[in-house]
C-alpha cells in the first residue's frame, strides 16, 4: 500500500490490453457500487471509444470537452467534470479527439505524466479515481498507470486471456521501475464468468497460482442486464439492481472496500 496522504483518493486503472475483457463494464459499476456505498467516485474515461462515457449517459458527441482536453491542458479538471444520475458518481466523459491523443502526444516530454499532473487538482474531493484504459498498452494507458495507485485487471477465463496477462505484468514492472515506485496490482477480475467449464476452473487455479492472494473471490458472471444498461445510459444498480449482474459488483466493491481496510490496519 502506498503512503498515501489520507485525504487523497486511491487512484485505480482498470486495464487490460486485451478487447472485450470487462474492462468498461467493470470500471462503470465497480465506481456506480462504490458510489452507492457512499463514497465520493470520480470516473475517467481514457478510451476513445467512449463505452464508459455511454454507459453512464454521456454518448460520443453529447459533450465537447472531456478527458482529452484536460491532458492537453485545454482544460481544468472542473471544466470536464459531469455528474451522474448518482449523486455520489462524477465521470469525466472521453470524446472523439481522444483518437488521436496517442500520436499527438508522443511529441511532449512530459508525455506520461499529463494526466498525473491533471489529477492533483482531484485530491480530497473523492474517495476513489477509476481509470476506464483502452484495450493497448499505448500513451493512453500509460499515463492512467503512470497517475494510478494500483491496477485492477478484469478477465475471463479463457486460454487466450491468460498470454495478455504477463505481457500487461511486464508493463506494470516497467512503469513501476521508471516512473510510478508504488504501483501494484489490487486484484484481478474474472468477468463473463461460467464455472461451469473445466477450461474456466483450469484457467482459475493457474491465474490464482501465479497472482496469489491478489485474485478477487468475487467473480462478475456473464448476466444480460451487464450488457443491456450501457444503452439505457446506465449502471446495472440504476437498470436492474435485483440482476445477479449488479449484485456481482455490489459485492466486488464490498470486497474491495474491506481488503482496503485491512490493508490501512497492518
Ligand atoms: N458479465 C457480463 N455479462 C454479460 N455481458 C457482459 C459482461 N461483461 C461485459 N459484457 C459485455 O461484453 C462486451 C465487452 O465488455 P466490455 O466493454 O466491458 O469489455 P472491455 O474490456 O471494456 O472491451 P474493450 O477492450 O473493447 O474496451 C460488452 O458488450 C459488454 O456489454
Ligand atoms: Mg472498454
Amino acid at each position: 500500500m502506498p503512503d498515501r496522504n489520507a485525504q487523497s483518493p486511491l487512484v485505480l486503472a482498470v486495464s487490460n490490453q486485451k478487447g472485450g475483457e470487462g474492462k468498461t463494464t467493470t470500471a462503470v459499476n465497480l465506481a456506480a457500487s462504490l458510489a452507492a456505498a457512499e463514497r465520493r467516485v470520480l470516473l475517467m474515461d481514457l478510451d476513445p471509444q467512449c463505452n464508459a462515457s455511454s454507459s453512464v449517459g454521456f454518448p460520443r458527441g453529447a459533450v465537447d470537452a472531456g478527458t482529452y482536453d484536460l491532458l492537453v491542458g485545454q482544460a481544468s479538471l472542473d471544466a470536464v467534470i459531469r455528474e451522474t444520475q448518482l449523486d455520489n458518481l462524477h465521470v469525466v466523459p472521453a470524446t472523439a479527439d481522444l483518437a488521436g491523443a496517442e500520436v499527438e502526444l508522443v511529441q511532449l516530454e512530459d508525455r506520461a505524466t499529463l494526466l498525473r499532473a491533471a489529477l492533483d487538482q482531484a485530491s480530497a474531493r473523492y474517495d476513489f479515481v477509476i481509470f476506464d484504459c483502452p484495450p493497448s498498452l499505448g500513451l493512453l494507458t500509460l499515463n492512467a498507470l503512470v497517475a494510478a495507485d494500483s491496477v485492477l485487471i478484469p478477465m475471463q477465463a479463457k486460454y487466450f486471456s491468460l498470454e495478455g496477462l504477463s505481457a500487461l505484468r511486464e508493463t506494470i514492472a516497467r512503469v513501476k521501475e521508471a516512473l510510478n515506485p508504488d504501483l501494484h496490482i489490487q486484484g484481478i477480475l474474472f468477468c463473463l464468468f461460467d464455472p461451469r467449464t473445466n477450461l474456466a476452473q483450469q484457467v482459475v487455479s493457474e491465474v490464482e497460482e501465479h497472482f496469489k492472494g491478489l485474485v478477487f473471490k468475487t467473480r462478475i458472471p456473464q448476466n444480460i442486464r451487464l450488457s443491456e444498461s450501457p444503452s439505457h445510459g446506465l449502471p446495472a444498480i440504476l437498470y436492474d439492481i435485483d440482476s445477479k449482474g449488479a449484485q456481482a459488483y455490489l459485492a466486488l466493491a464490498r470486497e474491495l472496500l474491506e481488503s482496503l481496510k485491512q490493508e490501512s490496519t497492518l
